[in-house]
């Protein structure tokens, strides 16, 4: 099993941006965690942090090729981008939404998640643990497909 793990504007920063909402660990620190998560539980993942709403819906689409499932946080794309939205309808991989924060306590601007839409689990406001939680979940759905 293959993980795409993606991450949106803003969030090469962490540790850096807004560490009161953010928290201190860097996105390193976040790759490191869900590395071991994922070796841990025998599964293969890849990483990839853009700021440029192309090159996360472009990644997506290489999803198709390789992976079967994709965690998600389109960071402010989340509550503009229709078309990281119908990138995800397109591949229709099991996929997973994650907010590191709990936008749903946030700025109204913050309340409507696109790509959420296409996602089958929400992890929201679970902080860095969310991607892992994100992680657990697709391996479960992913197994329930393959009649596991
Ligand atoms: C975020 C929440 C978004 O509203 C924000 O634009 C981000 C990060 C989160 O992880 O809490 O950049 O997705």
């Amino acid at each position: 099993m293959k993980l795409l793990v993606l991450n949106g504007p803003n969030l090469n920063l962490l540790g850096v941006r807004e560490p009161g909402l953010y928290g201190t660990v860097d996105y390193q620190g976040l790759v490191d965690l869900v590395q071991a998560a994922c070796d841990a539980r025998g599964i293969q993942v890849r990483f990839y942090q853009s700021n440029h709403e192309g090159d996360l819906v472009d990644a997506i689409q290489a999803a198709r090729q390789d992976c079967d499932g994709i965690v998600i946080n389109p960071a402010a794309y989340t509550h503009t981008s229709v078309a990281i939205l119908d990138a995800l309808k397109a591949v229709a991989l099991p996929a997973a939404e994650v907010h590191i924060t709990d936008v749903t306590k946030r700025e109204p601007f913050r309340q409507i998640s696109y790509a959420g839409m296409a996602c089958q689990g929400h992890f929201i406001g679970q902080g860095l643990q969310g991607y892992v939680n994100a992680v657990d979940f697709l391996m479960e759905k992913i197994n329930e497909g393959k009649g596991n």
